[in-house]
Parts: structure tokens; C-alpha cells; sequence
């Protein structure tokens, strides 16, 4: 069935923290796509919401049995469920296995650049932050990044207790390939690390590119894995909070439970049948919709290859969001700041991803067509006005 993602409704006035923070700016920066959620979703909400009262919500069985489901036929991987916790937002889990995981001045390992809220739930839960930054090569003009095995293991002192990993990695676009993760799994076991892998980005790999998740290596890192996953990125209904952990190991999953206590709400009950519906109805929807970024992907990279040779960008394998070097191109101060301003485009800061980030800038091309060429556009006419 053809959908269409090269119309967007109207977004301004309609409470939607991407298109207000800004104001007029063409906003191409939080993880939020302007596209419509798939059909299926959008029925299941009109129906919810047509049956009048909006109480309470408690995951149905059959949500979690077709998470279980999901998981055996996309990754071979065998869940049960009762491993299975649901969370009312991934970045709520990242502060609950902080919490979860040592005590007050114990050490949280990121790899920088990444996402911030990893950088901030560590010190929310009185953990220390350590950070090994990802090495950037170029590749064919490209950026290409990977993990230094040995800087990595270095950044642990004797107090590390968790490893957090970004896997699809926001916002380098990289998907870790097995023998990347066996080195990963193998720093985790021999220093004894819980590792808490962020798998927000999972369904969204590009090119036909198949999503390992980390637990599903042995059954030595699923034992210390807490895996973290959501419906949101995938259908565009992050607003709703739809998420869950997985954690297979019995002890772990009540620390990780216990730390939820008293301050971690239920989910929502409109979040439950969205969830339900996407898992059940979306991957038709899905499917097309990863053509449609892969083609967005590759108008943004060769776009800017061809117009401005001194901004180095990523080719993200997954996600919709590509990462620009932006620090030969002869722009004075911040890049965020610069395009904000003289390009009326709001993208995200890379400073606010911790060390590697500096003068970069992050762009979210889950647009329509014509969102990109605008913004593209706007950005060309700012950098040729430098
Ligand atoms: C890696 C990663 N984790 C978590 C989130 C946010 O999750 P939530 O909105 O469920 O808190 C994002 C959103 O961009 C993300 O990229």
C-alpha cells in the first residue's frame, strides 16, 4: 500500500515542542518526525479514546506477548514475558538503571558523542560520569566512526559499575556490527560492568541492514544486559511515552524495579493500544517508511558534498539524523547558532553531546521532501553569506 510521507499536516500551534521551541525556525532538530502515524495506530486511539474514560492503564497480556513475538522473528532473540518491564520513556529507563546500578560516586561509561540525556542521568543519580569518546575516520569524505577498544577500557577505574550503550548510536548513525559488539560484550564481562544498551533506534536500520541486539551475543552479556526499546522513534508516536526494558536475568530485573518505585508512573493507557497497534499493524507502514528515509539520507549527504566539500557529514546506516563536521567551514562561533540565525533553521547543538560534539551539528531529515530542500536551501544561502 503507498503512503504518503511527502505531506506533513500543519505543526505550528499544535503544541509540539519541534515546532515551537523555535518559532518561526524550520525545525529539523529533536527526534520527532513530521510524519503522519501509521493508520492502524490512529484507529486504535479513536477507538480508546471513543470508549470515554481515560483511566489508569495496565499492559494488556497481548502487548507483551507480541513484544515476545517481535523480538523471536526480528532477532532471533527468545524473551519471555515476565522479562519484560514496561516504562512509561526510554530516558526515564536510562535514570532508573543509573539509579539502579551501585551506589552514590560509582562510575556510568558513555561513548561521547551521544545523546545527552546519557550524560546527564548518571549525576541526576549521584553516579560519576566517564566518557570514552568514538574516534571519527574519514571514509571517502565521509565520517565513519568507530570505538576505540583500548581508550574504552582505559575510561573504567576500579568504580565503573555501567557501561551505557547507544546501539543504533544517536548521533553517529552507526549500527555496531557483530564483531564490534563481541569486543564490546567482551570489555563488559571482564570488568564486570552491567551494560545498559539503548535500543530506541532499532527498527529504524537503513539499506536493508539487520539490528543485532547486544543480549542476544551470549548468554553471559544477556545476563548483565538491560535492554531498552520503544514503539516511539519507530512510529512517530514519541509523544505517547511507549517503552519497555528487557531484562532477562531475574536478580537485575527486581533491582531494576525496585529502583523504579514511587517515582516512575504507568504507562499511559492511550500509549498502550498505540503500542499494540504499531507492533501489530505498522510494519507495512514501516517498511516504506525506511525507503523514504534511505532517499532523504542520501539527498542530505550528497547534497552536501556537492554544495559545501568543507562540511563533513555522517551516512547514518540507521536512524534519521546525520551528524555535520561543521568546524572547517569557516563559520565564526557556535554552527548551531550560526544556522538558527542566519538560516532560520533550528538543528541540534553538538556540544550538547558531550566531548567530540563541539562544532557540530545534528539535522533530523524525518521530513518531507520538500522540508529538506527548504531547510537545505536556507542553509546554503546563510553558509554563502559567511
Ligand atoms: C538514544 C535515545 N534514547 C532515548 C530517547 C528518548 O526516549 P523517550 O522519548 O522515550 O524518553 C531518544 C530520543 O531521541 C534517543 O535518541
Amino acid at each position: 500500500m503507498p503512503y504518503d510521507f511527502d505531506h506533513s499536516p500543519f505543526r505550528h500551534g499544535t503544541d509540539s515542542l519541534k515546532w515551537q521551541r523555535y518559532g518561526t525556525a524550520l525545525p529539523l532538530w529533536v527526534a520527532d518526525m513530521d510524519f503522519i502515524t501509521p493508520e492502524p495506530v490512529l484507529t486504535a486511539l479513536h477507538q480508546r479514546v471513543a470508549h470515554g474514560i481515560l483511566g489508569y492503564g495496565a499492559p494488556p497480556e497481548e502487548l507483551t506477548e507480541t513484544i515476545c513475538a517481535r523480538l523471536a522473528t526480528r532477532y532471533d532473540w527468545a524473551v519471555t514475558p515476565e522479562q519484560i518491564v514496561h516504562l512509561p520513556g526510554l530516558v526515564c529507563g536510562l535514570n532508573v538503571v543509573c539509579r539502579a546500578i551501585g551506589g552514590p560516586g560509582d562510575g556510568v561509561l558513555v561513548q561521547t558523542p551521544v545523546y545527552p540525556p546519557f550524560l546527564a542521568a548518571p549525576g541526576n543519580q549521584e553516579r560519576r560520569l566517564l566518557t570514552a569518546e568514538l574516534t571519527a575516520e574519514p571514509d571517502n569524505g565521509w565520517l565513519y566512526y568507530r570505538f576505540d577498544a583500548t581508550a574504552l577500557a582505559a575510561a573504567i577505574d576500579s568504580r565503573t559499575r555501567l557501561f551505557i550503550l547507544c546501539h543504533p548510536h544517536n548521533p553517529v548513525g552507526r549500527t555496531f556490527g557483530i564483531e564490534e559488539l563481541r569486543q564490546l560484550a567482551e570489555i563488559c564481562e571482564q570488568r564486570d560492568l552491567i551494560v545498559c544498551s539503548d535500543e530506541i533506534h532499532c527498527d529504524l536500520l537503513l539499506d536493508g541492514r539487520r539490528h543485532t541486539p547486544l543480549a542476544t551475543l551470549s548468554p553471559d552479556i544477556a545476563r548483565r544486559c538491560i535492554t531498552l526499546m520503544a514503539p516511539s522513534k519507530t512510529f512517530n508516536i514519541p509523544g505517547l511515552g511507549a517503552s519497555f526494558a528487557i531484562i532477562q536475568h531475574p536478580e537485575l530485573r527486581q533491582r531494576f524495579k525496585q529502583a523504579m518505585r514511587g517515582i516512575v508512573p504507568d504507562v499511559n493507557i492511550l500509549a498502550l493500544s498505540a503500542a499494540l497497534a504499531a507492533y501489530r499493524h505498522g510494519d507495512d507502514w514501516l517498511r516504506e517508511l525506511l525507503v523514504y528515509l534511505a532517499a532523504n539520507r542520501d539527498f542530505v549527504v550528497d547534497h552536501i558534498n556537492r554544495h559545501w566539500p568543507e562540511i563533513r557529514t555522517t551516512v547514518p546506516e540507521a536512524t534519521y539524523l546525520a551528524w555535520l563536521d561543521c568546524r572547517d567551514a569557516g563559520i565564526t562561533g557556535n554552527p548551531h547558532h550560526f544556522f538558527l540565525e542566519r538560516a532560520e533553521v533550528a538543528l541540534n547543538d553538538g556540544a550538547a553531546f558531550g566531548p567530540g560534539g563541539e562544532g557540530f551539528v545534528r539535522l533530523n531529515f524525518g521530513c518531507p521532501r520538500a522540508t529538506l530542500v527548504e531547510g537545505l536551501e536556507r542553509m546554503g544561502a546563510a553558509l554563502a553569506s559567511r
